[in-house]
């Protein structure tokens, strides 16, 4: 448990307070690129700021403050100029600096004193990030998924009810699977009468994810160069089929999280950005990316999409993994307070994570610089989870693949982008076309090296 000041550090993301200070040290990600090609101007709410992003004629992205000076307009209506965003009201012209360079109709032509509050803006992997913190900015860090070639790539967005630290304080919880992706979700099904269907499809997930909760003997954390690692050990004298440790996803500070490696058939990193106090946008960015011989499918774009969470006649859909996330992280409430909660030991990773964040808060409050901030230039490919990319990516992955974890997650085109958000992705048709591609290189290269078997 935590002081409900101490919880207060920790959650609170308006200019001024220790987090909000914390998260204006990194480039965060704001929206898909993509979302500006229906329309080049969009409202967005990020660290408690009303802020417009858009992309100007001349194809610039910009993010300024959204009331227009003269009588304040809201800029989400602007029009697109070839340097920056007019107001639709009397045509006030906003550079990307915030700078007013036109009134069109006032015959005095002096430029104004005030500005309006503007922000960088750089674009990588198909996202838009901004910084929104003390000049100047430091590089855009080059984390693996992001910049990963030969590859399917969609974005997944959606924006949850509650505080980031909630979204985020899942990943440092690897004994939720158990239940969450398990039993609840064997439930949800049994109770829909979709159970048997389910099952007969080949589901993997319940059957997966209930055997984890099976010889848990301690779960583990500890600390990595960008954030920190945690996962489960098992003891046969309790249960498990073997002496082993179950590595869970890994932490990328503050916000960053990555299951799959990097040239993986499925990899994704979630990121859990704070809109405000109590709302969250949670990106998935989600990769599938060819082993060597193998060609992803070409796309114009990373396309976006917003996975459901409602049926139409408003009931919570719980059949497929993120969503059941979402569901419990919502269920505790707007901002949860963690002065009242009563912690076990599968809550160890989530102690070393409130740490974590306070050590970097204070970091910041004493004029130094929190981790995975990267000076003027970034490393080419910055691999976050500490593992290089080594079974998919090596000439004969066909031979080790099938010591991944998580293989299943290739073999979308046999059913199993079921229990997934990605079941919804507009890519997910090239998902399938990829992966088939690869049980058809892998078959052929079995065949032609039987030897190697
Ligand atoms: S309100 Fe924006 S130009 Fe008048
Ligand atoms: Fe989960």
């Amino acid at each position: 448990m935590l002081t409900q000041q101490a919880n207060e550090r920790l959650t609170r993301v308006g200019p001024g307070t220790p987090c909000g200070e914390l998260m204006r040290r990194y480039w965060i990600p704001i929206a898909p690129a993509s979302q500006l090609l229906d329309n080049p101007v969009r409202p967005v709410r990020i660290l408690g700021e009303d802020l417009v992003l858009y992309r100007d004629k001349s194809g610039a992205p910009g993010l300024i403050g959204n009331r227009c000076l003269h009588r304040l307009v809201d800029m989400q209506f602007g029009i697109p100029d070839e340097k920056g965003l007019r107001c639709p009201y009397h045509g006030w012209l906003y550079a990307r600096d915030g700078r007013c360079i036109d009134r069109p109709l006032e015959s005095n032509k002096t430029e104004l004193k005030q500005r309006l509050k503007s922000y960088l803006v750089q674009e990588l992997g198909g996202l838009v990030f901004a910084w929104m913190g003390p000049l100047p900015a430091p590089a855009l860090p080059r984390w693996d998924l992001l910049v990963w070639p030969n590859a399917v790539k969609q974005i997944g967005v959606n924006v949850i009810d509650c505080n980031w630290l909630q979204c985020q304080e899942n990943t440092g919880d690897p004994a939720h699977s158990v239940y969450a992706h398990g039993h609840y979700f064997e439930y949800m099904l049994e109770r829909e009468g979709k159970l048997e269907a389910r099952v007969a499809s080949g589901d993997h997930t319940i059957h997966t994810r209930k055997k984890w909760g099976v010889g848990i003997e301690e779960i583990y954390v500890a600390p990595t160069q960008y954030g920190f690692e945690k996962g489960i050990r098992y003891a046969k004298a309790l249960g498990a089929e073997k002496d082993e440790t179950h590595r869970h996803s890994t932490v990328m500070f503050p916000f960053y999280t990555q299951t799959g490696k990097a040239g993986s058939p499925r990899s994704e990193f979630q990121i859990r950005v704070p809109i405000d106090d109590t709302h969250t946008l949670h990106i998935c960015y989600q990769v599938y990316a060819a082993p060597p011989g193998v060609t992803a499918p070409p796309q114009d774009c990373v396309p976006w999409y917003e996975p459901p969470t409602h049926d139409e006649a408003g009931r919570p859909i719980l059949d497929y993994v993120l969503a059941q996330d979402a569901i419990m992280w919502v269920a505790q409430g707007d901002i949860v307070d963690r002065s009242q909660e009563i912690l076990g030991r599968t809550d160890i990773p989530i102690v070393f994570q409130r740490r974590q964040l306070e050590e970097q808060i204070k970091l910041v409050e004493t004029g130094r610089a929190p981790m995975n901030t990267f000076g003027e230039t970034s490393p080419d490919i910055i691999y976050g989870s500490c593992e290089e990319p080594t079974d998919w990516t090596a000439p004969d992955w066909h031979q080790r693949h099938h010591v991944f974890s998580q293989a299943y997650r290739k073999m979308y085109h046999k059913g199993f982008a079921l229990d997934d958000s990605d079941r919804y992705g507009p890519a997910i048709e090239l998902v399938k076309q990829l992966h088939r591609a690869i049980e058809e290189a892998e078959i052929a290269a079995r065949q032609s090296a039987p030897a190697a078997q």
